[in-house]
């Protein structure tokens, strides 16, 4: 579902609260009214922490959760624009650009909604979760981490509602299944089953093998992607992923306006796989 530039708006909030979870891990809820309102799940805004030009650029990141006139974010220090982010307190100021780039499709004819996050890939799923049980759907969370301390909270993903079923798997074995979240995937899979995951690039390669070796196909399976952004609105250009072109031919298609939210099918999987790392000013 694609979000018009119309409704774009450069809004400069203050932060409301400060949740810290374990692994650095944390979730920023910042006053910002227009964003609140007009967010679709797995819409990004393009967020900056204070008034400071260092780094230069904003820094891409998932609407996780809106109430109100408040919009949340979850992220962890990875980096030079994370580290500030993830030191901001209560009442500190937060310029965030959004909404922007495409959504989940929640519409969809599908009984059941499967949700496949992996590490911070859990931050558009909030919003998702709750807009799916909106429609009515059973939703199930596999949520996946390489240890306990990196799992986002299981009630985050719920946030009071119970019907929602959270599956859990580290890779060391830490805490819920050990494995891949990926391992949770071909079971679960119907053809009344909808798909959406977000984690990095190579899981959601993973995930789009793992679909073409189950005997059904899900009648629809989306994911949201990530690349370097300079711009976050197509000007610049630096998002640009490949995927699938006319007659198997590759093709280019902007992460911040074709995306992130693409249909699984759709991206050049192998392609992506040989991009070097994003690397932003
Ligand atoms: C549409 C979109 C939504 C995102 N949503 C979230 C979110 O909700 N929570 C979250 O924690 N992260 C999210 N990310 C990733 C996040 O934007 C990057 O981790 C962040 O920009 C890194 O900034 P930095 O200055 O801390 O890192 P830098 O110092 O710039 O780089 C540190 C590391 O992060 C990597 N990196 C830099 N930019 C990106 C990028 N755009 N995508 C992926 N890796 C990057 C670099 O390759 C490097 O390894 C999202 C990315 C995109 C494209
Ligand atoms: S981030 Fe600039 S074109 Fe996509």
């Amino acid at each position: 579902m694609s979000g018009s530039l119309r409704d774009v708006r450069d809004e400069r909030g203050e932060v409301t609260a400060v949740d810290r979870f374990g692994g650095g891990m944390v979730e920023v809820s910042v006053r910002l009214p227009h964003l609140a309102a007009t967010a679709l799940p797995g819409q990004f805004a393009q967020i900056r922490s204070g008034d400071s030009f260092s780094p230069l650029l904003r820094r891409p990141f998932s609407v996780a959760w809106t109430d109100g006139d408040s919009a949340s974010f979850v992220l962890a220090p990875v980096g030079v624009g994370t580290r500030l982010l993830a030191a901001l307190r209560p009442g500190d100021p937060l310029t965030a650009l959004g909404p922007l780039g495409t959504g989940f499709t929640v519409g969809v004819r599908a009984q059941r909604s499967l949700c496949v996050s992996g590490g911070l890939g859990c931050a558009p799923f909030p919003l998702l979760v709750r807009a799916l049980r909106r429609q009515g759907r059973d939703v199930t969370v596999v949520s996946g981490a390489a240890r306990s301390t990196l799992l986002y909270p299981a009630e985050r993903f719920r946030r009071g509602d119970r019907e929602v079923r959270v599956i859990e798997l580290t890779v060391d074995g830490s805490a819920g299944t050990p494995g891949l979240v990926t391992a949770a995937v071909p079971e679960r899979i119907d053809a009344a089953t909808a798909v959406y995951a977000c984690g990095p690039n190579p899981m959601l390669a993973a995930l789009a093998r793992t679909l073409d070796g189950c005997a059904t196909l899900p009648p629809l399976a989306e994911v949201s992607l990530e690349a370097p952004m300079g711009c976050g609105y197509g000007t610049c250009l630096g998002c640009a992923l490949p995927v699938e072109g006319a007659g198997g031919v590759p093709a280019w298609a902007l992460c911040c306006r074709q995306g992130p939210v693409m249909q699984i099918g759709a991206v050049a999987w192998d392609e992506l796989m040989k991009l070097p790392p994003a690397h932003v000013a």
